[in-house]
């Protein structure tokens, strides 16, 4: 080789090394700027953009909202709050003790209309959709809360999961929610339809339960998860109708499903919780790379906003860090029912 050769080739070298840089410095430049721009979403969603309006789904104006889960905790908020900005309410659970309770607070603190249908969920009986086609059908439905759920009573390992609980959070989480949007929607589409410029909202519960995988509770889990992938894939149908569908991802409120009764900075109460959904419909919150969908308690959403951008939620460190958060609780919850059973004894 000459001595020309030689050094020809170490500039074709040193040329492909500088592509290599350019490439990878672009490529760095890229996600520094995406990841500027979803920060800047994020705290335009969380701290400067105003309250939602809730004109545009028809409050003031004779509309209904349907709440399943409605009678307790999240549920109740949502009830109570959507009532506040002057819908009427279809509650829709299980106690009808509890659901006389709440319309008659409804109907006299916020002088709307409600409704009430007692059904039981994990029944997954074709009655149950058909009570609530026949009390809706009449009715100028604009809004949809999917907020009814079950989780694991306390973490379990799935093999030793109790066939009942199984099949009732699929059932309540997964077929109720199904089905019951399947009924309200041609409704909601109706409703519309008569009221040009008016818009539909369909916002179903989903969990970090379902962002992340999350063993011990991994039927719940995938219950959520799925819920995540069917309602965007619904905002993708029914976004020409001008019905908004949000699914509301929520790590834990206190409620007499999480167990919880002490608030935090991280545990807000169910009206905290209800308060940064509404005001917030229709922005992603905390869940700036998943259309559809939000995180919108505050310090939920810079938890999952942080999540995504380092472990990420499919991670393997995540995965482990949630199995012994979860082996935990177990061990505790089993510890207490030892010692409830051992006082009932004495
Ligand atoms: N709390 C949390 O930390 C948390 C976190 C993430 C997501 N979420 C989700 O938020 C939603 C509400 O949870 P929550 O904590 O408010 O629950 P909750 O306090 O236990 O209230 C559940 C509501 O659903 C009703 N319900 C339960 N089983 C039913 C059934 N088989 N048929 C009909 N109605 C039934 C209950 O009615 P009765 O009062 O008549 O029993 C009650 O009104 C759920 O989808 C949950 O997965 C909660």
């Amino acid at each position: 080789m000459s001595f020309f050769d030689g050094v020809n080739a170490i500039a074709g070298n040193c040329s492909l090394v500088n592509a290599l840089l350019y490439a990878a410095l672009s490529v760095g430049v890229l996600k520094l700027t995406s990841l500027f721009l979803s920060s800047a979403s994020l705290i335009l969603d969380l701290f400067v953009l105003p309250s939602v309006n809730y004109k545009k789904y028809g409050a003031k104006s004779g509309k209904w909202a349907v709440v399943t889960g409605a009678s307790d905790g999240i549920g109740k908020e949502y009830s109570l709050q959507l009532a506040s900005k002057g819908f009427n309410i279809v509650l829709v659970s299980r106690t009808q003790s509890k659901l006389e309770l709440l319309a008659t607070e409804i109907e006299s603190k916020y002088k709307v209309e409600t409704k009430i249908i007692s059904i039981d969920f994990a029944s997954d009986k074709p009655e149950n959709y058909e009570t609530i086609k026949q009390t809706i059908s009449a009715l100028p439905v604009t809004i949809l809360i999917n907020n009814v759920g079950q989780s694991h009573s306390i973490p379990v390992p799935f093999v030793e999961t109790e066939e009942q609980e199984l099949r009732n959070i699929i059932t309540i989480n997964n077929t109720a929610t199904l089905l019951t949007t399947q009924v309200i929607v041609p409704v909601i589409i109706e409703t519309l339809k008569k009221n040009k410029g008016t818009r539909g909202l369909i916002l179903t519960m989903g969990s970090f339960g379902g962002l992340l995988p999350t063993p011990y509770l991994a039927t719940y889990s995938g219950s959520k998860s799925f819920l995540q992938a069917w309602s965007a894939a619904l905002a993708g149908e029914l976004a020409e109708h001008k019905i908004d569908v949000e699914l509301v991802i929520s790590y834990l409120v206190t409620s007499a499903m999480s167990k919880i009764k002490r608030t935090s900075m991280t545990i807000p109460n169910p009206k905290q919780f209800v308060k940064s959904v509404l005001a917030s419909a229709g922005r992603r919150n905390g869940a700036q790379e998943r259309y559809a969908t939000s995180t919108p308690y505050w310090t939920h959403a810079l938890m999952h906003f942080a999540i995504e951008n380092t472990v990420g939620v499919y991670s393997k460190l995540a995965n482990s860090l949630n199995l012994k958060m979860h082996v935990d609780i177990r061990k505790r919850a089993l510890k207490r029912a030892a010692r409830l059973a051992a006082e009932k004894k004495d």
